[in-house]
């Protein structure tokens, strides 16, 4: 079976990481890693923290904040006075719900491909409101056509009160049309959220283009900043209606800095996003989403190919620079949660290889990454060795 050629290599790429080089680290997507000249700037800020704690707090911390801000949502595409910095995609989500001012008989809408946490943040906004959650089933094979009528015809106009909308799924590794689901669900007066986690770095983005009531987005997977960076995105009729999850000292500037501003808090995260930034433009960004994709899709063949996957069985992601690709696993594999923790476990420890196991509708599936830091040869690996260990049950 011919598989497609890896990607050149991006010379010297692996030694800008702290990466454990005895572990093949195939899962860029759940947790990314920090460059080490990332974690450098952000140390030489928590020195200048601790050096005089109270001068670092008191002495234009917020301004720093916004000027980073500023920084971030210019690569972003966004509006600079409609971003806030969070800590993380999740506490985005949760900032948006509870601003909601969600009733009973209310509703909010997502996808059966939404992230879990996301889920049950949404569950928990409407069991204390009194709304309700309805999922929408979206086949994973079906186009973006069919895609946004699954979104239309399952609208409730007056009713649903926010769709929740993911551009890249998590558990199933798709690109939705997140634009055009924004466009139907306007038509009919319903306000998007786009949970687009892992997008910021790995797609080319204008967030302004997609036009969504709320956006938000990590920092912290594809783009290279500190864990703890995060951006929201509000259309300006909902900015004032924003309210942070934790009221604190910035509360009456209103928007974004009433967001932000979360006390004692480490903020060095955020500062040192920047650098993340600089580190994939000196690398040049066309050529590590190029890279990063082609070689996602080279490691999604060869381990399909040892598992006896057919490629017209390999989910497509939909999107040229998408870096993360799914393999179904055997069926009974990894069904439940708990199997498929198990299953991830097993490979790391056996395989020392850390991948993405997920449990889509019932069915086991591997997630695989790329990113500068692998080589063809990891997949190669994997490949040899992942089909035994799942013999061995
Ligand atoms: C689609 C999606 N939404 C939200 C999240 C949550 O991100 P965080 O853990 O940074 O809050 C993730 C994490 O992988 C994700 O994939």
């Amino acid at each position: 079976m011919t598989v497609p050629q890896p990607p050149e290599p991006i010379p010297g790429a692996r030694l800008l990481f702290s990466l454990d080089p005895s572990v093949s680290h195939l899962n860029h997507g759940s947790f990314g890693a920090v460059p080490i000249g990332v974690q450098r700037a952000q140390q030489r800020l928590r020195d200048e923290m601790e050096s005089n704690p109270l001068r670092f707090f008191t002495q234009g911390l917020v301004d720093r904040i916004a000027h980073t801000r500023r920084h971030l949502a210019g690569f972003l595409g966004a509006d600079p006075d409609g971003t806030a910095l969070v800590g993380n995609a999740t506490t985005g989500v949760a900032v948006v719900l509870q601003s909601l001012g969600l009733r009973p008989g209310d509703e909010v809408l997502t996808t059966d491909h939404g992230y879990g946490a996301v889920g049950f943040s949404v569950q928990r906004e409407c069991r204390r409101t009194g709304a309700t959650h309805r999922a929408l089933h979206v086949p994973l094979t079906a186009s973006d056509e069919e895609v946004v009528e699954i979104v239309r015809a399952g609208l409730r106009p007056g009713r649903t009160k926010l769709l929740v909308i993911d551009q890249l799924t998590s558990a199933t590794a798709r690109l939705f049309p997140a634009a055009a689901v924004v466009g139907v669900a306007r038509e009919h007066g319903v306000p998007v959220l786009v949970d687009a986690a892992h997008a910021p770095g790995m797609l080319p983005i204008t967030v302004a283009s997609i036009g969504a009531d709320f956006w938000v987005g990590n920092l912290h997977k594809w783009a290279f900043a500190p864990r703890g960076t995060a951006a929201l995105v509000v259309a300006p009729p909902w900015r004032e209606r924003i309210e942070p999850l934790v009221v604190s000292w910035e509360q009456e500037t209103g928007f974004p800095a009433r967001v932000e501003w979360q006390a004692t808090l480490d903020y060095t995260s955020w500062l040192a996003a920047p650098a993340g930034l600089f580190t994939l433009r000196s690398l040049g960004l066309d050529r590590v989403r190029a890279h990063n994709a082609a070689l996602a899709a080279y490691g999604q063949r060869v381990v399909g190919d040892a598992l006896g996957v057919a490629p017209a069985d390999l989910p497509e992601p939909g999107g040229p620079t998408v870096s993360m690709r799914l393999i179904p696993l055997p069926r009974g594999v990894a069904t439940t949660m708990d199997a498929a923790k198990a299953l991830g476990a097993r490979i790391a420890e056996r395989l020392a290889a850390e991948v993405a196991v997920m449990t889509w509708n019932d069915r086991g599936w591997l997630r695989l990454c790329g990113q500068i830091y692998n080589t063809p040869d990891e997949y190669d690996r994997l490949a040899v060795r992942l089909p035994a260990l799942l013999a061995k049950g």
